[in-house]
């Protein structure tokens, strides 16, 4: 069965809410699978290590979750108006998918979580669609079809859904969150399928 990788970072929680919400668009498409994975955190101190299975939440991503993926969802909270460093440490690991060309032609969305409104979610998004380009991948945004856009005062824009979590990285998602990250999920789904056949 082919699968979506939904990969994602999150240390408080709410970048794992919009990955399931993602994961649930998926399931919504028949023929295609949700695989959720995430990346453990680095360290200041350099030999310290990880427990290789997380005490919560989805499994840790292999290279082979990522080179087998029909389709991906990359997820990360903002940092500085960045991806997070557990995600740029694993996507800075994939070189050997690189030169392979392994990921060549799949497509690939992004999605993201801020504490403030405009604290940089779009930049957020765009930076992390660089390492995909990168990697050859097709990237699927968001279009204004989906009206939520147009509605939200919260999160999700045209270049992936994102969720306003708040100073306390609490806020519970919004419908209009919940229903865009579950159309980038869907749409992903659709799109993978459709490559697959033209293949
Ligand atoms: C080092 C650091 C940098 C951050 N930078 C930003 C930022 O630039 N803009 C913003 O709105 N929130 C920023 N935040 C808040 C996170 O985006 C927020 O905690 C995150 O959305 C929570 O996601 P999670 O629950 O998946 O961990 C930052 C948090 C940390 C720890």
């Amino acid at each position: 069965m082919p699968y979506i990788l939904i990969l994602y970072y999150s240390r408080y929680g709410a970048t794992a809410e919009m990955a399931h919400q993602v994961a649930r668009g998926v399931e919504e498409v028949s023929g295609i699978e949700a695989r959720l994975r995430t990346v453990p955190t680095v360290s200041t101190v350099c030999e310290a290590v990880e427990d290789s299975i997380p005490k919560e939440g989805a499994p840790y991503a292999s290279l082979d979750d990522l080179r087998h993926c029909a389709g991906l969802a990359l997820g990360s909270p903002t940092r500085f108006g960045n991806m997070a460093a557990p995600m740029k440490y694993f996507l800075d690991g994939t070189s050997t998918l690189w030169m392979g060309g392994d990921l060549i032609g799949r497509p690939a969305g992004v999605f993201t979580t801020s504490s403030s409104l405009h604290g940089g979610q779009e930049a957020t998004l765009l930076s992390m669609m660089l390492p995909l380009l990168h990697q050859g991948m097709l990237l699927v945004g968001l279009p204004y079809s989906e009206t939520d856009l147009l509605r939200t005062s919260s999160g999700g824009t045209p270049y992936g859904p994102s969720h306003l979590a708040g100073p306390e990285s609490n806020l519970p998602q919004t419908e209009e969150e919940k229903r865009l990250c579950m159309a980038l999920g869907k749409r992903l789904a659709r799109t993978a399928l459709a490559l697959n056949r033209a293949r």
